[in-house]
């Protein structure tokens, strides 16, 4: 039997949200196994950083994730920079509202769909224009949530979005099958700034419940990344792989 290789020597990526937490864990992970990374963001000065620290063949370039025009400007970037694009990662989310759904106003809404939802189908498009599946090895992977699979209190309107980031991951699958694979990564809670607000207080709680005893770390979901974007998952197409110690299965028992 051959090796399984998680190599990705010489794919080019763009990872949006890629200035820090998950976003800027799957950079890493990417440039470390032999990719050359553009991390998008809103903030140059953070991508400078992340892009630094990091190291390698990354770079950063600031870019809303709602916006069409900044989507078409990153893309060009990338292959412009690095003469092609064989990965997106659909990574940058946001959570302007806390609370229950009828709570929610039609701007917080619209705001959470923009970056969360319609994003997604931008920038693929956008991607798939510029030349990503035109080689082999093309893939997407969309970062979802494990709150897309279930109910939670304060952020059922985030889920929605990461509910229809599930499906859009198997519609988009099927779509571009077979240039580029599309899948998407649900998240448990994972100790970023995003999810400040349900971790800080009560992550020792949270942990003891969750059945691998433990939150998230960034590189917990940047190796599945890897693993999703490299050619070992070259038969895989329209999955949800969910990685969250196990908090999906309720709380550890006995
Ligand atoms: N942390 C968790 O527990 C958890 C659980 C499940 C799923 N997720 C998902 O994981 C992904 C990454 O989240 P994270 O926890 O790593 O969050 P994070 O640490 O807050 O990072 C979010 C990243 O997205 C960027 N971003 C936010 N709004 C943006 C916009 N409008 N345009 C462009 N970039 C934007 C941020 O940079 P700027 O603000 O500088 O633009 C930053 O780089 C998201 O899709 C999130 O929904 C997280």
């Amino acid at each position: 039997m051959g090796r399984v290789d998680l190599r990705v020597d010489g794919k080019v990526a763009l990872v949006t949200g890629g200035s820090k937490g998950i976003g800027r864990a799957i950079g890493a992970a990417l440039a470390g196994a032999g990719a050359k990374v553009v991390l998008t963001s809103r903030k140059q000065h953070l991508l400078d950083a992340a892009a630094a620290e990091i190291g390698g063949d990354t770079v950063g370039f600031a870019a809303h994730a709602g916006e069409p025009d900044s989507a078409r400007a990153a893309l060009a970037f990338a292959v412009d920079r690095f003469g092609g694009l064989d990965v997106l990662v659909n990574n940058a989310a946001t959570n302007p509202y806390l609370g229950p759904v009828l709570g929610i106003t039609e701007s917080q809404m619209d705001k959470t769909v923009q970056v969360n939802q319609r994003a997604l189908v931008t920038w693929t498009r956008e991607a798939v224009a510029v030349g990503l599946g035109r080689h082999p090895g093309a893939s997407v992977v969309n970062i979802a949530s494990i709150g897309g699979l279930s109910v939670e209190s304060g952020i059922g309107y985030y889920n929605v979005t990461k509910a229809a980031v599930l499906h859009l991951t198997r519609q988009l699958a099927a779509e571009l099958a077979p240039a580029v694979r599309v899948n998407a990564i649900a998240p448990g809670l994972v100790k970023t700034d995003l999810a400040r607000a349900l971790w800080e207080e009560h992550g020792d709680t949270i942990a003891a419940r969750t059945p691998l005893g433990r939150l998230g770390e960034p590189e917990d979901i940047a190796s599945a990344a890897l693993f999703l974007v490299s050619d070992a998952a070259s038969w895989m197409t329209g999955a949800s792989l969910v990685v969250d110690g196990g908090a999906l299965l309720g709380p550890k028992l006995g």
